[in-house]
């Protein structure tokens, strides 16, 4: 890894933003090889030096892991002829090479995009084996049987195709003007939760993922925004362990 500014290497941890990052320079509370250092210009191998922020070692990630909260509109793609792609709207403290979007989200679908550059970790949490969970709130055009709806999602849907899919939770959510429901899947096929409910005569006219794993996208979280995940909610994603530091 090359030199960068310091107050670049801190805001790419996504503790902070630019702005406070320059103001805890300022005020001398970041060290680098236990030297306190002001000048945010500065710059430093965060692989090799110990940036110290606010008493705390910075974490030393070869990886990144983002979590946007993709809006509509948006491909999940690395690049695209037409349009802007999850990458594109990262904000530049977070942009760097080979980022890619772990798992597709179709183009009107809003919610947890996870974007990282670290192919394994993407192949552990997407591979069918490992089972990492998705949950969606869908709010659909018609209302269907919830209990025939809940007893078919748990028994495995068969879609029109003949695929058979692995046993999903389907929740109602209520006091919703709209059909709304909470549906829990456990692999990722192409369109599969507009799928299901359509095995069910119904059409998804919304759809949100909120969870990987046990991990929530953040609320606080406006559409387009995006943060780095910390070490702590990247284990709620997958409990598979692998170096990924
Ligand atoms: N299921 C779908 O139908 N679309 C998505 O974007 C994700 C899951």
């Amino acid at each position: 890894m090359s030199e960068e500014r310091l107050d670049k290497i801190i805001a790419s941890s996504g503790l902070l933003t630019r702005s406070e990052v320059k103001t805890i320079i300022k005020k001398g509370l970041v060290k680098v090889n236990n030297i306190t250092v002001k000048d945010a210009a500065l710059k430093f191998d965060c692989e090799i030096d110990e940036i110290e922020v606010d008493g705390k070692p910075l974490r030393k990630g070869k990886y990144v892991y983002i979590m946007l909260n993709k809006p509509k509109g948006v491909v999940s793609a690395t690049n695209d002829n037409k349009d802007l792609t999850v990458v594109d709207i990262l904000p530049d403290d977070l942009k760097r090479k080979n980022l890619f979007p772990a798992g597709r989200l179709d183009k009107d679908t809003t919610g947890f995009c996870l974007i990282t550059d670290d192919g394994n970790f993407a192949h552990d949490i997407l591979t069918p084996a490992h089972h990492v969970s998705k949950t969606y709130i869908a709010e659909l055009s018609d209302d269907i049987d919830f209990e025939k709806g809940r007893q078919a999602f748990k028994d495995g849907v068969v879609l029109a195709d003949g695929t058979v899919l692995l046993s999903a939770d389907l929740e109602k959510i209520e006091n919703n003007d709209i059909p709304t429901y909470k549906v829990i899947i456990n692999e990722g096929k192409y369109h599969q939760v507009k799928r299901m409910f359509a095995s069910l005569g119904s059409t998804v006219v919304e759809l949100k993922r909120i969870k990987i794993g046990e991990l929530c996208l953040d609320e606080k979280l406006k559409d387009g925004e995006a943060r780095l995940l910390t070490q702590e909610e990247l284990s709620k994603i997958t409990q598979i362990t692998h170096n990924i530091v």
